[in-house]
């Protein structure tokens, strides 16, 4: 018995002090896009763009917070909304983030989740669901490469 306490102190000491977990993560990611909707649209990307692929929805909403816009690094965050119509009046469930942090170590260099409108955490991490695409363009920023595409598909 004493034995097992002794072995799980430190590895209580290690989850408690080291770096943040993917949850963690997801959950701070998530306030921190509180309030996404009045962000900067990205460069290229007004609001309700027609998707270039339509994997997030046939219309997009992309936007940037300061970071991002002032030309990424730590802290950069890109928030991606997907709807089926023009009018956005048809809103896909949830949002899809990209989040640049040094508390994070990924291939990708990002952090990436895909929430449900409630807040609830799809898939986050650097899963191949998100960087597979991605992986393409520079910097797994694919905004920066498309434009929306045209109305007439
Ligand atoms: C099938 C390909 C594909 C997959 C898989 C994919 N994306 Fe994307 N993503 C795109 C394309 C294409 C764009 C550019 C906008 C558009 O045309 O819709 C984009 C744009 C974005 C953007 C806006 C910033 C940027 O890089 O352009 C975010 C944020 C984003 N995706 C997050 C995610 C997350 C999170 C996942 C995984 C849950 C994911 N994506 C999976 C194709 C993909």
């Amino acid at each position: 018995m004493k034995k097992l306490l002794l072995l799980g102190l430190p590895l209580f000491a290690l989850t408690a002090c080291g770096a943040p977990t993917e949850e963690e993560l997801a959950a701070d990611l998530w306030e921190q896009i509180d309030g996404w909707e009045s962000w900067d649209a990205a460069e290229g990307w007004p609001a309700l763009s027609i998707s270039d692929d339509g994997t997030h929805g046939d219309f997009v909403t992309i936007v940037v917070n300061d970071v991002e816009a002032g030309g990424g690094g730590d802290g950069a965050i890109i928030v991606k909304k997907g709807y089926e119509d023009a009018e956005g009046a048809t809103a896909k469930d949830g949002v899809t983030v990209m989040w640049k942090t040094d508390q994070y170590e990924s291939e990708s260099g990002w952090f990436w989740a895909k929430y449900g409108d409630d807040g609830s955490v799809a898939l986050s991490g650097d899963p191949d669901g998100c960087t597979g695409c991605h992986s393409s363009s520079a910097d797994y920023q694919t905004y920066l490469e498309t434009s929306p595409g045209s109305a007439e598909e």
